[in-house]
């Protein structure tokens, strides 16, 4: 674990932040920084296009195939740094909005498999040959990649777990990386060809649209600044010139990886010294021109291990097809036989093409190059704050704290106990029967269902009903407050870039964006429930000010539901099922019959009506909310055996429950169970 106050002095060292004098509230300053920006990284360029002069198609296309790899983390890494920005604590907040709509341009927007990321991934698939690396997602676990690709990246992601108290950092951060355009290396892999310099403009919607990330970004920033004041200035100066230096450094490393990389002894040193250890639990007996290979593994000397096997029995210089090594040893019968990747044989027929080489390879490796900065070895081993049990702490008194990203451990058990406490009486209310989902899931079960709770809702409305009184409404209003001001918090997770363009989870962010307003005001659902409290009750605090839930007109059970909306919206793996039986509650919950009846009462009192109408609107059961959360629910059992669905489909059904879970037995329902389990 790492304190944010490391993580801000780590950000504080940057060079060249004092001389940075830039009023981050001033739009013309801001558009100063970008050119500024885009001219430092011009000078970077020019070394870039120099290589790319040099360079014939199989070289392009050799250096294109490392530098995707290599430039894979800084990619990642910037699609890790925004996605919690925008949370319940902030939601209302025009910045948050502002950030959490760059995220969804990043993330596809809903759309499955239309992210940065998984677009990346197919660019990986395209000029890389490799199977290590295809997933940048487990791009950490391709050792072929230099270590210092992670140091930027690196701090990206684990600035990204830190959206309160480094947010004028990540704010500063994020600007720059936007205002940057197609960095050198991005545009080296690009090769000219527009579709993938979109994917790799972080300014631009890897989608198409025209949208501008980079004044998207500034005006997070303007909107931030305006609210927390000047002294964030200095947070936001040291993200913006730490992600300078970070992407200058990083640009210019890779470039002279890149170059060194075109002698053919580079890669093949480099998958000899990735190798050996593996190797030498092997070849006792083999010997490379008369030296036992065994003890020239374990010498960590792949230069010289290369000369030898050069000089074996193995391999005919300069003609791979006549190699043993490529051949008889790695064919279906050979002794090798898989040992190498279809990477690694490229590698080395490469190598061997080139044998013998008149000059001497330069002393240390490519990949020294560009090594890690030690930055964050220091950090991750720093004691932070020792576990603590879980604190019992009323729901009213938790909403506050968890409302925030950032919890300490006694919090998160706190969480983790408080959803697993309503889970228990939510699994008790499906035992009782109360559950109106179909048993069983099937494919296209779950569509008819929808259609008929629908038609139900309706014809609930067409019986004659007494109007509420206005003191009913308004008690009903206010009482839904803490919890509709947090729309959308149980698929708060979603927004990660892991889940947020995957098959299931993709709707699931689309939504959570909807609730939020799609980086728009006028249409932050939270925004538009605070008009309708002011109409009926005056104005409250902000959601997350000390007063809110202090308030004298909420009840303690109005933070009973929202506090479990807030912890479980936490951990969208552990509680995937369960979310995802929540979410067609909530979405299913009101359409029809419900709004409608509302919307008549609203009316007859004089209120504003726009928060009931756009929900019948937008939870709609064949095109909305309610049909995206079937439709998520659809595709992530798709992915399971029957046994798995039969098991996951319970737990969906007692996260369906879990909105509306039984209240605590009385004596008597306790001793009625108690009868009914001895007769
Ligand atoms: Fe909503
Ligand atoms: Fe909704």
């Amino acid at each position: 674990m790492c304190s944010a106050a490391s993580l801000r002095a780590c950000l504080a060292a940057a060079p060249g932040a004092a001389q940075v004098e830039t009023d981050f509230a001033c739009p013309q300053q801001l558009a100063g920084l970008a050119t500024d920006a885009a001219q430092r990284l011009q000078a970077i360029g020019q070394g870039w296009q120099r290589l790319q002069q040099r360079l014939g198609e199989h070289e392009g296309q050799l250096l294109r195939a490392k530098a995707v790899r290599e430039a894979a983390p800084l990619l990642l890494g910037s699609q890790h740094l925004i996605h919690a920005v925008c949370a319940s604590w902030n939601n209302e907040a025009r910045y948050a909005m502002a950030m959490l709509q760059v995220h969804a341009l990043d993330v596809g927007g809903g759309r499955p498999g239309a992210s940065r990321i998984q677009r990346y991934r197919e660019l990986m698939r395209e000029l890389a040959p490799s199977d290590a690396g295809e997933d940048p997602q487990a791009i950490g676990d391709d050792s072929g990649v230099c270590d210092g690709a992670f140091n930027l990246a690196a701090m990206l992601v684990l600035l990204g777990h830190f959206p309160e108290s480094l947010l004028p950092q990540i704010l500063g951060a994020n600007l720059y990386l936007r205002h940057c355009g197609v960095l050198p290396m991005f545009a080296f892999i690009a090769d000219g060809q527009p579709e993938r310099e979109r994917l790799l403009d972080l300014r631009r919607d890897p989608s198409g649209s025209a949208q501008d990330l980079a004044a998207l970004a500034e005006a997070a920033v303007r909107e931030y600044l305006a609210q927390a004041g000047p002294a964030a200035q200095q947070g936001m100066r040291q993200g913006y010139c730490w992600a300078r230096w970070q992407v200058e450094s990083a640009n210019s490393a890779l470039l002279a990886v890149l170059e060194r990389w075109l002698d053919p002894r580079e890669a093949a040193r480099d998958l000899i010294s990735r190798r050996r250890p593996d190797a030498c639990q092997y070849h006792e007996k083999t010997r490379l021109n008369k030296v036992p290979m065994r003890s020239l593994l374990e010498e960590d000397d792949s230069l010289r291990f290369l000369e030898h096997l050069a000089a074996s029995a193995y391999v005919r210089a300069g003609n791979p097809q006549g190699s043993p090594l490529l051949t008889t040893l790695v064919s279906p019968r050979g002794k090798m036989f898989r040992i190498f990747s279809r990477d690694d044989l490229a590698i080395l027929e490469r190598w061997i093409a080139g044998l013998p080489y008149a000059e001497q390879p330069q002393p240390q490796p490519a990949r020294a190059l560009w090594k890690d900065d030690g930055l964050l070895a220091g950090l991750l081993g720093e004691e932070v704050e020792a576990p603590i049990l879980a604190t019992r702490l009323a729901p009213r008194q938790a909403y506050p704290r968890l409302l925030h990203v950032e919890l300490t451990p006694a919090e998160q058990n706190h969480a983790r106990h408080y959803v697993n406490r309503w889970l228990v009486k939510a699994a008790r209310g499906v035992a009782k029967g109360r559950c109106p989902l179909p048993e069983h899931w099937a494919p296209g079960v779950l569509r008819e269902w929808l259609q008929q709770q629908h038609a139900l809702s309706n014809q609930a409305l067409e019986q004659p009903q007494d109007l509420p009184s206005r003191e009913e409404v308004i008690a009903d209003i206010v009482a839904l407050a803490p919890l509709t001001m947090i729309d959308g918090a149980w698929l708060a997770g979603f927004a990660h870039p892991s889940l947020a363009a995957s098959a299931f989870g993709s709707r699931l962010f689309e939504t959570l964006y909807d609730e939020l307003g799609n980086g728009l005001e006028a249409q932050n659902h939270p925004v538009i429930y605070r008009q309708l409290l002011r109409a009926v009750h005056g104005e409250l605090p902000a959601t997350a000010a000390p007063g809110y839930a202090a308030a004298e007109c909420f009840a303690d059970e109005d933070f009973e539901l929202p506090v479990f909306w807030l912890a479980i919206g936490r951990y969208p793996q552990s509680y995937c099922p369960e979310i995802l039986g929540l979410n067609l509650a909530m979405e299913l919950s009101g359409v029809g019959g419900g709004y409608r009846r509302t919307h008549k009462a609203l009316v007859a009192y004089g209120y504003p009506t726009l928060f009931v109408d756009l929900h019948n609107a937008i939870d709609n059961i064949s095109t909305g909310h309610s049909a995206w959360a079937a439709a998520s629910l659809d595709a992530y059992l798709s992915a399971f055996s029957t046994r798995d669905r039969d098991e996951l489909w319970a737990r969906i059904r007692t996260g369906y429950v879990a909105l509306n879970p039984p209240r605590e037995d009385t004596m008597l329902d306790k001793f009625k169970e108690t009868m009914r389990s001895l007769l």
